[in-house]
This record gives C-alpha cells, structure tokens and sequence, in this order.
C-alpha cells in the first residue's frame, strides 16, 4: 500500500520484522549501517546542522520543535567563568513513559544501531564528545540490547577515539531511569541524571545554555535520533518530501485499545485517523465511539471527527495534537468518564508536587471523576472541571499540568451527556450516593 504518497518509504522499520535485525552486522551488511556516519564525518557540523534543517525533521518526543533548529541552539564554544572550554552533552530521551506510546521500545529492541548511529551524528554537528541515553528503569530488554548495541558499536571502531580514523571522539553510556513519568520531561530527566530528584526545572535558562551538570546540552527523543542516518545518506530534500509543508519524513505511531491489530506502524503524515484504524484492522468489538490520537495528553475526539490527517497542523486544528504517536481507539462498550478517570488517577500519581495547581488540581480532578462515577457528581462539577483546567494549562513549570486537561476537558466538552446521564442515574451502578460536591471520594 503506498498510502495515497509516491514518496513514501519506511525510514526506520524497513527490516524490523527481519531476524537478528538488531545485531551490528545486520545493520552494517543489509541497511548500510554506519556509511551515514561516514559521510557526515566529511561534512563541516554547520552543514550536518543544515541538512537536518532542510529535512524538516521534528522531535518525535511529543512537542514536535524543529530538530535542526534545536541543535542550532548549542553555542559553538562555551567557556566557564575562568575561560576554560565546557563539554557539551548530547542526551537521548528514552523514557516512553507517555501512556499509549511504544515506538521507541521498538527502535531500542530492533533497530538499536540507527538511533547511536544518529546519536554520534548528532554529537558531531553541535560539537558534543558525550552522549547519554537516558531509558526508563523498567525497560530490562531494552537496556540490555542497548548496552550490547553501544558495545559492539566501541568494538568496530563507531564510538570512542577518533571515529573512523577522524579527529572527532564520541562516548555513549546508558542512565536507568528510576520509573517515574515526569522524568521524560526534559529537564526532570537532566535532574534525575545528575542523580537528583526528577522535577523539572524552570526554564529559563534552556537545556542548551545550562543543560546536564551545568553544561550546554541537547536532548532528543529516540525516534528523532533514528531518522537521521537516513537524511544523511538520502538526503534531506527526499526525507522532506515524505512529509508535509512543515515536518518531514514519516512517523511511527503506536495503535492501542480496540484495533483488531494492535501495534507499532510507519507511516507518511497524510493518512487519516480513519485510515490507520482501517490499517489496524478495524475497530474491534463494537463501533468506534473515540480516539485520543497522540499520547495520554491529546485531547480526544468523537468518532465522527476522525477523518482528520495525522500530521501536526490538521490536528492542531482539531484541537488535539500529534504528542509522542500514539493512537488509542475506544469503542462504544467503553464508558468515557471511567477511561478519562483512568488516565487522571495516572496524572494525580506522578505529578511531581512542585506548582500547587498541578498537584491539587490533578488530584481534584481524578477526586471529581470518581465522584461522578461514584454518583456522588453534580452538574456544578462539570464547571468546575473547566475551571480547575483553567488554571493549571500555562500556568506551571513544566506542560505536565497542561498534559492533564488534555483528557480531562475534552472528555467533558465531548461527551458530556455521558457526564449528566451518570449524574442524573446515580453514578455507574446506579447506587447515588449523595456525596457533598467539596468532600468527594479519596482514591
Ligand atoms: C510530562 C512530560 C513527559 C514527557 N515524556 C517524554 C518521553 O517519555 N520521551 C520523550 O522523548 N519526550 C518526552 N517529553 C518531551 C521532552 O520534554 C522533550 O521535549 C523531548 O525529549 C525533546 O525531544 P525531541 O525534540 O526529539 O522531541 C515529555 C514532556 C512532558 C511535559
Ligand atoms: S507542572 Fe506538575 S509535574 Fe510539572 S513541575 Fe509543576 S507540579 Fe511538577
């Protein structure tokens, strides 16, 4: 299927599905690993940075900033106070913690080599001779077969000394992460490297003026890392035409919930929500009621407003967004106000405590839900939801308390006969339990 888009090509998961895709020799025999990395190696850094420009590459970590323009970002020889000459580090995110997301499980377990062979890019052009990949704790596979992957990769001469007989050095090592979400947040996850407590920081002053131990730094998501062998060794003008007027390339989404088949697919900007749930073999169990089309924090939408194009700009235009590609289909069996109270329990557990309207807020909400699923719920709660929302998006440290009234305000505006019909019925076992609108249920 060309998917209505000559251009069209997987980028990353060509051969995935191919045994022993992993190993180095796959990579270097059959995908002509590490050649991409010799070509820039010949390249000025400046022009590296150009070519993913060009590409219109955007991070694939969820908020979709240019990749080329962030690495343009790294000043080009920081110095501390005295003078001396300060490393740069170059960070690979790979969390995943996003509910709903799961693509880059699948780079780091098959195709490990394309995201350090785009690390090593990456650390030549912003001028960086150190890389950390940082990957949530409880990904045992993943950092087993990354550490082997980074191993075989020092043994062929790909990292350490002078790469490929070059004057340019680049180490990687693995970080475990300690499993919480908020340390994909960026500069949680540079706290939690530095061994601190994973809150993020307030920004200013950005990653690249005061990133890891107090250096400049750049941090990437994994998917973003894996594209860019490709537009080395293809050339960012073909990696453009893959995409649309402002992203290049293809992207990986994740399909979860009521698909017949559930998984990770490739595919061009241009499809529809429809269409990629007609790919994943259709709804299964029922008709489709709903879909949060980017990662946990997507606004969802209503079954009939899923003819809309995956890319950045028509799901903006949604009200939604492309987050971190991750598709979740809900069919009519699901009741929304128990799903979205699901997702709110998750956000009322990991939010890191710092700004009061992220942690009150996010445990009010997931109290409000339960209440209304308890039918305790009033028809005033349904204000105050937009009004809690209200004054947690914008108005915190870091986008996870915005993260938080993405379900919680659409599943609301949406569906908000499921909201009155549990209010009006007692709840969801019918059993009303008469609880006072400021008391609510503790979860
Ligand atoms: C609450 C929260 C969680 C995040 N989790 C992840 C994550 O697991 N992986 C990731 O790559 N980016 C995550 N991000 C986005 C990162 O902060 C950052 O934007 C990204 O790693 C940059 O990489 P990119 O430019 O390649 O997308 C998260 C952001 C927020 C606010
Ligand atoms: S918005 Fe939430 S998660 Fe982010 S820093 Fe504030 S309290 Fe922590």
């Amino acid at each position: 299927m060309m998917y209505n888009n000559e251009h069209f090509e997987p980028v990353i998961t060509k051969f995935v599905n191919e045994a022993g895709s992993e190993t180095i020799d796959f990579y270097i025999n059959k995908e002509n690993g590490y050649k991409a990395l010799e070509k820039a190696l010949k390249m000025k850094p400046a022009e590296v940075v150009d070519e993913v420009k060009k590409s219109n590459l955007r991070g694939r970590g969820g908020a979709g900033f240019p990749t080329g323009m962030k690495w343009s970002f790294m000043p080009a020889n920081p110095v501390d106070a005295n003078g001396n000459p300060k490393p740069k580090y170059l960070v690979c995110n790979a969390d995943e913690g996003e509910p709903g997301t799961f693509k880059d499980r699948l780079i780091m377990t098959k195709t490990p080599h394309k995201m350090i062979e785009g690390m090593i890019i990456g650390g030549h052009a912003i001028g960086s001779n150190k890389g950390f990949v940082y990957i949530r704790g409880e990904f045992h596979k993943e950092i087993r077969l990354m550490q082997k992957a980074i191993d075989d990769a020092y043994a062929r001469g790909f990292l350490g000394k002078n790469i490929l007989g070059s004057d340019f050095h680049f180490d990687l090592v693995i970080y475990k992460g300690a499993g919480a979400y908020i340390c994909g947040e960026e500069t949680a996850l540079l706290n939690s490297l530095e061994g601190k407590r994973g809150e993020p920081r307030l920004k200013p002053p950005f990653p690249a003026q005061v990133g890891a131990f107090g250096m400049p730094s750049c941090v990437n998501n994994v998917e973003t890392f894996a594209a860019v062998p490709y537009i080395i060794s293809e050339g960012a003008e073909k990696y453009a035409k893959m995409g649309t007027e402002r992203a290049g390339g293809t992207r990986l989404i994740g399909v979860s919930g009521h698909v017949n088949k559930p998984g990770v697919y490739e595919f061009p900007m241009n499809l529809s929500i429809n269409e990629i749930i007609e790919i994943a073999g259709g709804v299964k169990g029922g008709k489709l009621k709903a879909v949060i089309p980017g990662g946990a924090s997507a606004p969802m939408l209503r079954a009939d407003e899923c003819d809309v194009k995956t890319d950045y700009e028509s799901l903006a235009k949604a009200g939604t967004m492309a987050g971190s590609g991750g598709i979740i289909v809900m069919n009519d069996t699901v009741n929304i106000v128990e799903a979205t109270y699901t997702l709110l329990k998750f956000y009322e557990h990991e939010s890191c405590g710092q700004c009061s309207q992220c942690r009150e807020g996010s445990h009010w909400l997931a109290r409000m839900f339960k209440r209304i699923l308890d039918g305790g719920g009033t028809q005033d709660d349904l204000d105050y939801v937009a009004k809690i929302c209200g004054n947690m998006a914008g108005q915190t440290i870091c986008a996870f308390a915005d993260a938080v009234t993405g379900p919680a305000l659409s599943s609301v505006k949406k569906f908000r006969n499921e909201f009155e019909e549990l209010i009006r019925n007692g709840g969801l076992h019918g059993n009303k339990k008469q609880v006072n609108v400021n008391e609510g249920v503790h979860v």
